[in-house]
């Protein structure tokens, strides 16, 4: 069809990670996993389903469009101002707000080869010119990033940590990096796993920076996990969020996941309960994986991927995989052919990977 622009007609629907009931259809399996979408194995806050089933009995009126009560908390608790406050739909939502605001025709974009997915579907769809710069190991090439910037680039795209290589930028590569980025460049710095890699000495926890350039995105679909409602926020300068609300969609996130959001803000234990069962869960898999001499790369996230000699190993392994019932993510599509991705679980959902993968 004419009507439809080249750049969009190219594009290739997102593929999102199998549901559940699909595989226990489709192979009649009693037990299936899920360790695809790098969401939270323990579900959601208990306080966070109160308040959401709380709210649904006002859900006969549009959500408050400034999420007042869930930006109260966050301002208090990182410490920031009202105006640099902006929530949306998860962080991808704010993402494609931020394609919406700031690229005029002409403007460009730089980001890594093969980085989050989600980030590369918005980019194709903008109709800018992008370039990906390859990364070094498996992390991002920020040296050949800075020497990319040109007089058009307008948007860079920093995931920290990265899915699905799970690699972070260092506190010194940041640093240096931002150095060579002129005032008129926005990076969007899409933390999504900040609750897990924030321990870490050398990760640069972007809100201890004051960028006038930076706008820093996080979620509550992983270390809270809301994945299923649909709340992430960011933070920047006033004028960035000033600009980014007038073209947002205004009556986001939805009741419930304002009120949820907030209830899982309070839930400490819950969040701590999740990033314990991460670290313990990632030791487990990592040694597990290289006692039957999978190779696994060092990972920052709640995920970790798993690399094979080809694209056959990796393509068959994944299919025998979800036959047994271990929903796992086989990483073709997003740029890495002989990977997959598996998300940590449950100690239980661990075990049953690695004996699965173990008899493969
Ligand atoms: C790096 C990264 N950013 C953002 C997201 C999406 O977050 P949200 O659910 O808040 O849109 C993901 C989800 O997989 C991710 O991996």
């Amino acid at each position: 069809m004419a009507l439809v622009p080249k750049n969009i007609k190219s594009l290739v629907p997102y593929k999102a990670g199998r549901p559940l009931e699909d595989v226990v259809r489709e192979f009649g399996l009693e037990r299936v996993v899920k360790l695809a979408s790098n969401e939270n194995p323990w579900g959601p806050s208990p306080l966070a389903l109160d308040a959401a089933r709380d709210s649904l009995v006002g859900v006969h009126r549009y959500p408050d469009p400034a999420s007042r009560k869930l930006r109260e908390e966050l301002i208090a608790r990182f410490k920031v101002r009202d105006e640099n406050v902006i929530t949306g739909n998860g962080s991808e939502s704010i993402m494609a707000a931020i394609m919406r605001t700031f690229l005029l025709s002409g403007d460009e974009v730089l980001s890594a080869k093969d980085t989050f997915i989600g980030f590369r579907v918005l980019a194709n769809a903008c109709g800018r010119t992008l370039h990906w710069v390859p990364m070094k190991e498996y992390r991002y090439d920020l040296e050949a990033m800075g020497e990319a910037i040109n007089e058009y680039t307008k948007v860079i795209y920093i995931a920290n940590p990265d899915n699905p290589t799970g690699s972070y930028v260092t506190v010194d590569e940041f640093d240096a990096f931002m150095t060579k980025v002129p005032p008129r460049v926005l990076v969007i710095l899409d933390e999504a796993y900040f609750e897990f890699a924030r321990h870490l000495p050398d990760y640069p926890d972007s809100m201890h920076y004051r960028y006038d350039n930076v706008i820093t995105l996080r979620t509550f679909s992983k270390a809270h996990g809301l994945a299923g409602l649909r709340a992430g926020y960011g933070f920047a300068h006033h004028e960035l969020i000033e600009n980014l609300n007038k073209v947002r969609l205004p009556f986001e996130p939805s009741v419930p996941a304002q009120a949820a959001a907030l209830a899982a803000l309070h839930d400490e234990e819950h969040l701590k309960k999740t990033i314990e069962n991460n670290t313990e869960g990632m030791r487990m898999l990592r040694a597990g994986l290289e006692g039957l001499g999978i190779r696994t790369l060092p990972s920052a996230a709640n995920f970790l991927s798993l690399e094979f000699e080809d694209e056959k190993r990796a393509a068959t392994l994944s299919d025998e995989l979800q036959r047994r019932g271990v929903i796992v993510r086989y990483l073709d599509w997003f740029g890495w052919p002989t990977m997959i991705r598996v998300t940590v679980g449950l100690p239980e959902e661990n075990e049953f990977f690695l004996e699965t993968i173990s008899k493969l």
